[in-house]
C-alpha cells in the first residue's frame, strides 16, 4: 500500500488517540431495535436463507424458488422469481390502506417552497409519468437518462422507469453538458427527463440548456421530457422536447405495471474508475430490493409508521438511489427529500428542517459535518434536535473529530452512529454497526452486516490479524452487487476479481483493530474522493490535456480539512506556449479550472494547478505521484533518488509554496 498511503498522517494519530474509546448502544433503542442480537448468528448460521427471508418480505408476482446462481463473477438471486420494483415502493403501501401516509416532505431549497406528497399522490403521479413514458415510445429495456434537480419529479422518473422495466441512468445535475453526452451515448438512452433548471446555492441553475449542448453529439435521443422548474427561458426543439406539465399532468392517473424477472436491469449508475472513462454500473431488481431494504429497516432502526427519515444526499449519487428511493419506500417510510445543498438557504436550515419534521433519523457524509461543525455548535445548540434518534455517516472515512462532534452536538450524546461503508458497486450498505447491538467506536465501521463476508488481506490476499491493515475485500456475493460494468464484462473482471482470485476487491484499504473491528482507511487506486464525490485522478489530467495550451498534467488528491481530499494539478505548457508574468499565470489557470469544469462538472475543478516547467519523472518515465502527493500536501519529500531529475521537484515544491491555496 505504499503508493497510497490512504490517510494522512496527522488523521492517523487522531484515530490512533480515539481507538479504545468505545459507546455502547442505548438501553431505551435496544429494547425495542429491529435488529436483535442474535441475528448475526441467525445470518451466519444460513446465509442464503436469511437472504431468502429478507427478500420474503416484499411482494413477489411469481415467488422465487432459487437464492443465488453462483457463477463467479456473474451472480444472479432470487432468478425465477418476478416482482415489480415500483410496485413494491409505491402500490402496494396503498394497498394496505396507507395512501394518506406522507412518502416525502419535499423542501425546496428557496425558503417556504414545500410540498407534501403522500403515497396516493405518488401513485398516481408515477402512473401518469408511466403512461406518459409509454406514449413516448419507451419499453422495457430501453435506458432512460434523468438529469434533475432534487424535486419530487425526480422521483417520479425513476420509479416510473422502474414500472416500465426501462433502466434509468441518473446523471447527478452539477455534471457538465459533455459528462451527460458521453454517459447518453455509452448506454445509448433514448429519451432524457430534465428541468429547465433547478435551484442550487441560492441561484437558479439551468439544466435544459446542457441537456440542448450534450444532444448534438447523441442523434439517437428522440425525446425529452422537461420539468418547468424556475421558469428561466429555454431553447424548444419542437417534436423532440415535451413540457412534463403538457405531457405527463394529462395523461392517465392509472397504470397497470406488469411483473419482471429479478434480474431485470433497474439501472445504471455511472461512476468514476482509474481510467477517463466512467463506468455504467448495472443494478438490477430483486436482489437490490431486498439489499436496500433490508439494510434500511436494520440499520436505521427505521419504524415506518412513527419515524421521519432523511438522507441528505443527492439522488444523482447512489446514496440517493438506495436510501431517498427505494430502500425508505420498499418499506413505506416517510422522508425528507431536500432539494439544497447544506450550505445554502442559511446555515441553519437544516436544523430548521429536522425541528419542523420532527426527523427521526438523519444520514449524511463526513464533509457536510465537517462544515456544519466549523459554523459552530451554537446553531444546533438553538434548535429542538431532541426527535433524533439515530445519525448516519457515509461516503468517506469520518475523522474521529467529525464524528465526536456530531455525536456530542447533534446526537447529544443520545444516538448512536453508525458509519456506514459502501460503494456505488455494491448497492447498499456492508459495513455497518447495528445501532441496538453493536458497541461504536468513533472513526470505525465496526462488522459486516449480516448475511455479508467481508476480509481484511495483504498484498497476497491472506488474511491480516488483529490490529494489521490490508486491502477490504468481499469473500461471498450479496444480493445488492453489481451486476457488471455496461458493455464492459472484460472490464467487470478485471477491475474487480482480479486483484485476488475469487474475491471481490473493493479498492479499499482498512485495518482490523484489535478487537477484530473495522476501520476504512480510504482509496488505494488513483480514485479521490471530494466531499463524498468519487473523482478519477486521469478524467481530470484527461481533462486538462484536453486545453490547448497544455502538454502534460499530473492530478493527486491532497488532504483538505473540509472536503477530506482535494484536487491538486501539476501541468506543464507546451513549448510554444508562453506564459510571461504572473496575471497571465492566473489566467491560463483559470481557464485551465474552467476546462475541467465544462469537461467534467464544477465538482472536478482542482483547487489548485501549479504550472512546472516539469514533471518529477523516473528513469522510465513514470511519473512519481507519491511525491507530487508529499509536495501537495507540504509533507517532508520521501526518497527522490530513483529520479530522472530530482531538482524538479524542489522547484515544484517552491512553486506550490509560492502560490497561495486559496483558488478555490
Ligand atoms: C467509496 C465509494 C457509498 C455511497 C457514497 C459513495 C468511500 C464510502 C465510506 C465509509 C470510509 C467510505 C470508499 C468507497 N466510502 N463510505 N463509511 N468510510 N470510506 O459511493 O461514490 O461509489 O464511493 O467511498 O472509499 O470505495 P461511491
Amino acid at each position: 500500500m505504499s503508493e497510497h498511503t490512504p490517510t494522512s498522517g496527522q488523521q492517523a494519530l487522531s484515530a490512533l488517540l480515539h481507538e479504545n474509546r468505545r459507546f455502547d448502544p442505548p438501553p431505551e433503542l435496544a429494547a425495542r431495535a429491529n435488529a436483535q442480537p442474535s441475528i448475526y448468528e441467525e445470518a451466519a448460521a444460513d446465509r442464503l436463507a436469511w437472504w431468502a427471508e429478507q427478500a420474503r418480505r416484499l411482494d413477489w408476482d411469481t415467488p422465487f424458488s432459487t437464492v443465488l446462481e453462483w457463477d463467479l463473477p456473474d451472480a444472479k438471486w432470487f432468478a425465477d422469481g418476478r416482482l415489480n420494483a415500483c410496485v413494491n415502493c409505491v402500490d402496494r403501501h396503498v394497498a394496505a390502506g396507507k395512501g394518506s401516509k406522507v412518502a416525502f416532505h419535499w423542501v425546496g431549497e428557496p425558503d417556504g417552497d414545500t410540498r407534501t406528497i403522500t403515497y396516493k399522490d405518488l401513485l398516481e403521479e408515477v402512473s401518469r409519468a408511466a403512461n406518459a413514458l409509454e406514449s413516448l415510445g419507451v419499453k422495457a429495456g430501453d435506458r432512460v437518462a434523468i438529469y434533475m434537480p432534487m424535486i419530487p419529479e425526480a422521483v417520479v422518473s425513476m420509479l416510473a422507469c422502474a414500472r416500465i422495466g426501462a433502466p434509468h441512468s441518473v446523471v447527478f445535475g452539477g455534471f457538465s453538458a459533455e459528462a451527460l453526452a458521453s454517459r447518453i451515448l455509452d448506454s445509448d438512452c433514448q429519451v432524457v427527463i430534465t428541468a429547465d433548471g433547478g435551484y442550487r446555492r441560492g441561484a437558479a441553475a439551468a439544466l435544459k440548456p446542457h441537456v440542448d449542448e450534450a444532444l448534438e453529439q447523441c442523434p439517437t435521443v428522440r425525446a425529452v421530457l422537461c420539468v418547468r422548474r424556475t421558469g428561466q427561458d429555454v431553447a424548444w426543439i419542437e417534436g423532440r422536447d415535451h413540457w412534463w406539465h403538457d405531457t405527463v399532468e394529462t395523461a392517465s392517473s392509472t397504470h397497470q405495471a406488469q411483473s419482471f424477472e429479478a434480474e431485470q436491469p433497474l439501472y445504471l449508475m455511472y461512476t468514476s474508475g482509474t481510467t477517463a472513462k466512467p463506468k455504467g454500473i448495472l443494478h438490477t431488481t430483486g436482489g437490490y430490493l431486498t439489499h436496500v431494504a433490508a439494510t434500511h429497516r436494520l440499520i436505521f432502526d427505521v419504524k415506518p409508521d412513527e419515524d421521519v427519515f432523511w438522507t441528505a444526499a443527492d439522488i444523482g449519487w447512489v446514496t440517493g438511489h438506495s436510501y431517498i428511493v427505494y430502500g425508505p419506500l420498499a418499506n413505506g417510510t416517510t422522508s425528507v427529500l431536500y432539494e439544497g445543498t447544506p450550505t445554502a438557504g442559511g446555515r441553519d436550515r437544516w436544523w430548521r428542517i429536522v425541528e419542523d419534521y420532527k426527523v427521526n433519523i438523519l444520514y449524511t457524509a463526513p464533509t457536510t459535518i465537517r462544515t456544519l461543525m466549523k459554523w459552530g455548535e451554537d446553531l444546533p445548540a438553538a434548535h429542538d434536535l431532541s426527535s433524533l434518534r439515530v445519525l448516519g455517516s457515509v461516503g468517506e472515512p469520518i475523522n474521529p473529530e467529525a464524528w465526536m462532534w456530531y455525536r456530542k452536538n447533534v446526537g447529544r450524546t443520545r444516538c448512536p452512529i453508525v458509519d456506514t461503508w459502501w460503494q456505488t458497486e455494491t448497492g447498499g450498505i456492508l459495513i455497518t454497526p447495528l445501532p441496538g447491538i453493536t458497541s461504536t467506536k468513533p472513526g470505525a465501521a465496526m462488522r459486516p452486516f449480516p448475511g455479508i463476508s467481508a476480509e481484511v488481506v495483504d498484498n497476497e490476499g491472506k488474511p491480516v490479524g488483529n490490529g494489521e491493515g490490508g486491502y477490504l475485500v468481499i469473500t461471498e456475493p450479496w444480493p445488492g452487487m453489481l451486476r457488471g460494468i455496461w458493455g464492459d464484462h472484460d472490464r467487470y473482471v478485471s477491475t474487480y476479481w482480479s486483484r485476488f482470485p475469487g474475491v471481490y476487491f473493493a479498492g479499499d484499504g482498512a485495518k482490523k483493530d484489535d478487537d477484530g473491528d473495522l476501520w476504512l482507511l480510504g482509496r488505494v487506486d488513483d480514485v479521490m474522493n471530494i466531499s463524498g464525490h468519487r473523482i478519477s485522478t486521469t478524467e481530470v489530467e484527461h481533462a486538462l490535456v484536453g486545453h490547448p495550451s497544455v502538454a502534460e498534467a499530473a492530478v493527486v488528491g491532497a488532504s483538505d480539512e473540509t472536503t477530506g481530499q482535494a484536487i491538486v494539478a501539476f501541468v506543464t505548457v507546451k513549448g510554444n506556449v508562453q506564459v510571461e508574468n504572473e496575471a497571465a499565470t492566473e489566467a491560463l489557470v483559470d481557464e485551465l479550472r474552467n476546462t475541467v469544469a465544462t469537461t467534467i462538472g464544477p465538482i472536478a475543478k482542482p483547487r489548485q494547478i501549479i504550472l512546472t516547467p516539469e514533471l518529477p519523472k523516473t528513469r522510465s518515465g513514470k511519473i512519481m505521484r507519491r511525491l507530487l502527493r508529499d509536495v501537495a500536501e507540504h509533507r517532508e519529500l520521501g526518497d527522490v533518488t530513483t529520479l530522472m531529475d530530482p531538482t524538479v521537484v524542489n522547484m515544484i515544491s517552491e512553486k506550490m509554496t509560492a502560490g497561495g491555496e486559496d483558488e478555490a
